[in-house]
């Protein structure tokens, strides 16, 4: 039973581990930028109200957010604990998830911080690409695929997302100042969080996040 919040800045590499993660560790991935960006494809209601805060690279509100996440954690699949991937991103966001997960007589086990600095963030979102089909994601220096333009793993098309536009992932990074550092000391305040160094390979950062995760497990088993 693990309920993790993976926390950095936009591009710091959530996504590229969360995938790893969730595997290795056998839980549900709960990410709420890709939440979002399925609603956008289906063209829901919440889709569409989150779509003019995304493109502008700002916080879709809290309360809608809130909801979301409150649903997908009440599916059975999260009954033994979750990976949160760009949730909580507000104080506000994170006392609500402290209020959900009370309700399921639970609580936040451990917040890795994946630490990238911003100059390194804007290069690593300038150069990212998306599979359509799984979501895996690549960059053009840093993380290639094979064949250009084309998913390793399904053959499927890579697309380059519409808040990565050089203006708005700026903005994203200041947003993300603004509003989500300081979660950084509300969970330094409750003892859980943990900072990797995010500037190393993808297979280290992995190493070190699985290393923290497990050591967390153990104490509380012990
Ligand atoms: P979201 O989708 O969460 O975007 P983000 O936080 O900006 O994070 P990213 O997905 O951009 O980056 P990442 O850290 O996952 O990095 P990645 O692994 O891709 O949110 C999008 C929007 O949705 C928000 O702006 C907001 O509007 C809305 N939203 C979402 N959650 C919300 C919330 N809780 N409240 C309100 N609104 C919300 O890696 C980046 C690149 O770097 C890739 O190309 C990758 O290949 C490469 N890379 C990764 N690791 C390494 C490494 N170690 N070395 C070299 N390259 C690497
Ligand atoms: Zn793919």
């Amino acid at each position: 039973m693990t309920y993790v919040v993976l926390m950095g800045g936009p591009g710091a590499g959530k996504g590229t581990q969360a995938k790893i993660l969730c595997k290795k560790l056998g839980l549900p991935q709960i990410a709420t930028g890709d939440l979002f960006r399925e609603n956008l494809r289906e063209n829901t209601e919440l889709g569409q109200l989150a779509r003019t805060y995304m493109n502008g690279g700002d916080l879709v509100p809290d309360e809608v957010t809130v909801g979301m996440v409150k649903e997908r954690l009440s599916r059975p699949d999260c009954a033994n604990g979750a990976l949160l991937d760009g949730f909580p991103r507000t104080i506000s966001q994170a006392d609500a998830l402290e209020t959900l997960l009370a309700e399921m007589d639970e609580r936040v086990h451990i917040v890795p911080y994946i630490h990238v600095n911003p100059d390194l963030l804007l290069q690593r979102l300038a150069g990212r690409w998306t599979c359509s089909a799984c979501g895996r994601v690549y960059h053009v220096l840093f993380n290639p695929p094979k064949q250009d333009g084309i998913c390793d793993l399904d053959g499927s098309a890579l697309y380059q997302r519409d808040d990565d536009t050089a203006e708005t992932q700026k903005h994203r990074i200041a947003v993300y100042f603004k509003q989500t550092a300081p979660l950084l000391d509300y969970y330094k305040n409750k003892g859980l969080l943990v900072e990797i160094n995010g500037e190393q390979s993808i297979e280290q950062v992995q190493k070190e996040l699985l290393q923290v995760i497990k050591e967390s497990d153990r104490q509380r088993t012990d």
